[in-house]
């Protein structure tokens, strides 16, 4: 019971996460500031779904299905953060009360599984009208998207987009209350909101924005007109979110951001990516800082020196490639040459010699001649990637690359995607292999998935080791000796 109802229009941000959402004064009006004004919205949903649980006669339900990147799932754990404290349970399948699809717009396959799927949740829809079904992420971005939901996917319920995702709450009861589709999309946002809820997958292990946006338009991509500008957070509010996922038993961080090598330039006081990185190693208990994604143009001197030099930082760097041609890089506006790429990849091999370098390429730009192809052949070849991302280029309309001529026929795409998988998985087993008879750290993630007797965790540069082991390991860091390495993983043995 409540002695009090709280008005959280005067209720300072520090206390927000430890009120009873019970006692919220919901006769109150919402407060104008964020986060409290989503708690207000959260407290809400939770005499909704109490409501419509008893009269359900089961507790509602949620399932959330991520599409996309790491940014993507972090932002499915905002999601979940909030389904959670407003009182529904977690589903694990699409039967569920409410579904949401957190959606992917990189390359057009990811738009068309959520075509498909949408397709089979109408079906599900039908023989159960009470089914919300809530559509957000970055294909949501896209003005044509949401044209042909409306037309052709009139059962949806809620859409909203990327910059106001922290509004899920609000959005959600309104579309709750509603009998319509309710849509909420920004053309873009200089706001961050702190404070959130957010229910982690692991608990050992989290992601953490650092910054969102991006502001390099590569001329393939997307990304830049989906998820705006950059913008970073303040150092201080990621060091006390990572405290206190410490404090909560987390040990692996991973920096997320789209170009976290130009994280802090646009903050009232700049910070480099270097002094965050040496500020986040001072936390005690935390083990392992991971990061995705480094743009090669923005790679300091100073993060190689901090990495070198750092017992938590993992021994990995994805730094994608795209093209080894310095022709496309430029029609690709990556603003560095064939040769800058190779000097870097050489520098840090020389610096960090135990570090894995992974990277992502693109086969098929607009122009692309086999002599193109060549180049990033001898690329991979000369860098010796320990593992690589490939992708078959994708025309995002909307973008630069799509306008361009000389679109690429797809048997030439699907000869060179081809070969260079062939070059890239070969070199790849045999990277991995370097660490064969050596024992090292390993953060153990879970049981393994095809043999309960075994357990699976993670080496500081990112491989996986499986090993005989019981699920009390799980979240801690014990030595494993490397006894054979699988081409991609190995398998190992505990040691004391
Ligand atoms: N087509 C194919 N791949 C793409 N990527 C981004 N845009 C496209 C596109 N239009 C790839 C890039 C990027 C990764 C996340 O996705 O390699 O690094
Ligand atoms: Fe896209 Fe380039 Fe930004 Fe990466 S850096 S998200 S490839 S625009």
């Amino acid at each position: 019971m409540c002695n009090n109802k709280i008005d959280l229009r005067v209720l300072p941000k520090e206390e927000i996460s430890n009120i009873d959402l019970n006692c919220v004064d919901l006769d109150a009006p919402a407060p104008e500031y964020e986060p409290q004004r989503q708690y207000y919205f959260i407290s809400k949903l939770r005499s909704i779904v109490k409501s419509e649980s008893e009269k359900a006669g089961h507790p509602l339900t949620f399932f959330v299905q991520t599409f996309g990147c790491q940014m993507n799932a972090r932002d499915s754990e905002k999601l979940r953060g909030v389904l959670e404290l407003a009182g529904y349970a977690s589903g694990d399948s699409e039967d569920a009360d409410l579904v949401v699809y957190n959606t992917c717009t990189v390359r057009e396959n990811a738009n068309l599984k959520v075509y498909g799927r949408l397709g089979y949740l109408g079906s599900m829809k039908k023989k159960n009208p009470n089914k919300k079904i809530a559509l957000c992420g970055c294909m949501m971005q896209e003005p044509d998207v949401v044209e042909k939901i409306k037309k052709s996917y009139h059962f949806v319920d809620l859409i909203f987009g990327t910059h106001n995702i922290f509004k899920f709450a609000e959005l959600l009861v309104t579309a709750l209350e509603s009998e319509r589709m309710v849509i909420d999309l920004w053309k873009d946002t200089d706001q961050i909101v702190e404070e959130l809820p957010a229910e982690r997958t692991y608990s050992f292990k989290s992601g953490v924005n650092i910054m969102f946006g991006c502001n390099n338009f590569c001329s393939y991509c997307i990304v830049p007109y989906v998820r705006g500008r950059e913008r970073s957070r303040r150092p201080e509010d990621i060091i006390s979110e990572i405290k206190s996922l410490v404090q909560d038993g987390v040990k692996e961080v991973m920096l997320l951001g789209q170009n976290v090598n130009s994280y802090g330039k646009n903050l009232d006081t700049p910070v480099t990516f270097a002094q965050l990185l040496r500020q986040i190693e001072q936390i005690e208990g935390l083990e392992r800082i991971r990061f995705m994604t480094s743009h090669p143009k923005d790679l300091s001197d100073e993060l190689i020196e901090v990495m070198k030099h750092s017992d938590k930082i993992c021994r990995h760097l994805h730094l994608p490639l795209q093209s080894g041609s310095s022709r496309i890089l430029k029609q690709m506006n990556r603003k560095y040459t064939k040769e800058q790429y190779l000097e870097l990849a050489a520098k840090l091999r020389r610096e960090i010699p135990d570090l894995s370098l992974t990277t992502d390429i693109i086969v098929g730009f607009p122009g692309e001649t086999e002599e193109d192809f060549q180049e990033t052949l001898d690329v991979v070849r000369r860098v010796r990637y320990d593992s690589a991302f490939t992708f078959i280029y994708s025309r995002r309309t909307g973008t630069p690359a799509a306008a361009m001529k000389d679109q690429i026929p797809e048997e030439i795409v699907k000869d060179r995607f081809q070969r260079l998988l062939t070059l890239v998985q070969d070199i790849s087993q045999e990277m991995s292999a370097r660490v064969q008879g050596q024992t090292l750290p390993v953060l153990v993630e879970s049981l393994n998935e095809h043999d309960p007797a075994l357990v699976t965790g993670r080496l500081s540069n990112n491989l996986l080791v499986h090993f005989p082991g019981t699920e009390d390991l799980i979240g801690q860091t014990v030595y494993v000796y490397l006894k054979e390495c699988k081409g991609f993983y190995y398998i190992g043995e505990l040691r004391k």
